[in-house]
């Protein structure tokens, strides 16, 4: 892997700085970077928002949400004090009033790097970036973030990258998935290709089939005004669970370089089979959460949800099947799925293996095993195959796992994601963000799943909130005799 360079001493203008984003994720990732010796002396921190608050202000919310974070646990007071110093706050009216422009120029220091991290809605991404470029505040030693989902569909992520593309090259632009940052997900790549033994069997050969699974328990809390825009295809799918396909299904890179990665990558998104028309009734599942009880808690269904429509046709929930058409996948499907409110929250990989091409165990159980890579909880990878179980008589077979847990292993804490992905913007590295064309491809292929949604009006599945989720995704790959990976079966 890159060496990661030393920090440099760096603006990071966030625009949206006072929003849940910035509270939620970015600040106190920030903190940690900070707590970790990753921040530059003299870094600083400016949020921009239209909020009209003081640096005090800002302290105030930010000392909140570093210390109600639960990565990290008792803050370093010292630490705490000299991040909160690091912090001020601007107000911009994007498009408005200049005078918040003029204030920013003061205070960006010439001779520093520049971040400007946009933690907005995307539609407003071309704005700012032309308000930067007025004010002269680009220069060569600037960056720009954004933040997914990346548009709403091809036609608005290639607007916003062709403005935000007219101020910044592609170098200078960030486009995170948050998902890439996970330390799962970058082991992925290590498992894969730093490894000999997978790579022979990583084909339609031996791989029965692919399931990437991403369940949360969290519903849509306060963002379902922004949510009910999206749904769980421009939230999810489009972004975290193709990202996840890629690092899945791409061949060997030549190196673990930005260009090398993002290259193959994108040749998986390209070579994803259409889904679109009547293939999408059979090949998908909408679900939305109905009210239900979870852990023991009644919660509320979408529909009755504060913040959007209460007649909403959105969904909270997706199941579908891809392939891949090339060489090593044809064939091979894999099973994509996310939703909400959903009874336990995990994110994994299933490589399911096939069956032996002859059984020499007639009656005993058979099954090719599988490789699970677990993001989270309980970040991991995890194997299961036969074994013969204990005892005289006849032969019985069990399946049982071979276990490696990352937290018992390397007895480290793993850093969030957004701190890996805040320190490479801040060192310059943009190998685990996404490159324009990877966006625009996993659009061009969602776009028409979305299209045939409503042209065959096929509404979301109520299913109740702690529950396994929709009938239909049970259906959806019993149609070919499969089921869903879950742990019990190990
Ligand atoms: C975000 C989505 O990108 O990812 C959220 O907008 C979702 O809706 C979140 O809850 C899930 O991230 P994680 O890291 O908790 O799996």
């Amino acid at each position: 892997m890159p060496q990661q360079s030393a920090p440099r001493p760096t603006d990071l203008v966030v625009f949206g700085g006072t929003g849940d984003l910035s509270m939620r994720k970015l600040l106190p990732s920030l903190y940690l970077l900070d707590r970790d010796g990753h921040l530059h002396p003299s870094t600083r921190v400016i949020a921009v928002s239209r909020d009209g608050l003081t640096d005090a202000d800002l302290r105030h919310k930010a000392d909140a949400a570093v210390q109600g974070h639960h990565a990290v646990q008792v803050p370093e007071t010292a630490v705490l004090r000299r991040f909160l110093d690091r912090l001020s706050h601007i107000t911009v009216d994007v498009g408005g009033d200049p005078t918040g422009w003029t204030e920013l120029t003061d205070t960006l220091d010439p001779d520093r790097d520049r971040v400007f991290y946009l933690a907005v809605p995307p539609m407003i991404s071309g704005a700012i970036c032309r308000g930067l470029a007025d004010a002269g505040l680009v220069t060569v030693d600037s960056r720009v973030v954004m933040e997914k989902p990346l548009g709403r569909d091809l036609a608005s992520a290639q607007a916003v990258n062709a403005e935000v593309g007219a101020i910044f090259t592609e170098e200078q632009t960030y486009r995170i998935d948050h998902y890439l940052g996970k330390e799962t997900v970058q082991n992925l790549l290590v498992l894969r290709f730093a490894n000999v033994f997978l790579e022979p069997l990583w084909n339609s050969r031996w791989i029965d089939h692919v399931q990437i699974t991403a369940a949360e328990t969290v519903g849509v809390g306060g963002r379902k005004g922004y949510y009910d825009t999206a749904g769980a295809m421009r939230d999810m799918v489009q972004n975290h669970l193709l990202q996840l396909l890629c690092l899945t299904a791409m061949e060997p890179p030549a190196s673990y370089d930005r260009e090398a990665v993002r290259d193959e990558k994108l040749k998986v998104l390209q070579a994803l089979k259409p889904l679109a028309g009547e293939n999408v009734r059979e090949d998908t599942v909408r679900g939305r959460y109905g009210s239900g009880v979870l852990h023991g808690t009644e919660v509320l269904g979408y529909l009755d949800e504060p913040g959007g429509p209460t007649d909403s046709t959105t969904e909270t929930y997706v199941a579908l099947r891809a392939e891949i058409a090339n060489w090593r996948w044809a064939g091979v499907p894999f099973y994509l799925r996310t939703g909400k409110r959903m009874d336990r929250a995990r994110s994994e990989i299933v490589i399911r293996f096939r069956d032996v091409p002859h059984t020499i165990f007639p009656g005993a159980a058979t099954g090719g095993g599988s490789l699970v890579i677990r993001l989270q909880p309980d970040e991991g990878i995890h194997l299961t195959m036969l074994a013969k179980t204990p005892g005289a008589g006849a032969l019985r077979l069990r399946s049982v796992p071979l276990e490696l847990s990352f937290a018992d292993t390397f007895a480290t804490r793993s850093p969030e994601a957004y701190e890996r992905l805040l320190m490479d913007v801040l060192t310059g590295d943009s190998t685990l963000f996404m490159r324009r064309d990877e966006v625009e491809a996993a659009w061009r292929w969602t776009d028409p799943v979305i299209a045939a949604w409503a042209d065959l009006d096929l509404v979301p599945e109520t299913y109740p909130a702690g529950s396994a989720g929709p009938a239909g995704a049970d259906r959806l790959i019993g149609r070919t005799g499969r089921t869903w990976y879950e742990e019990e079966q190990a």
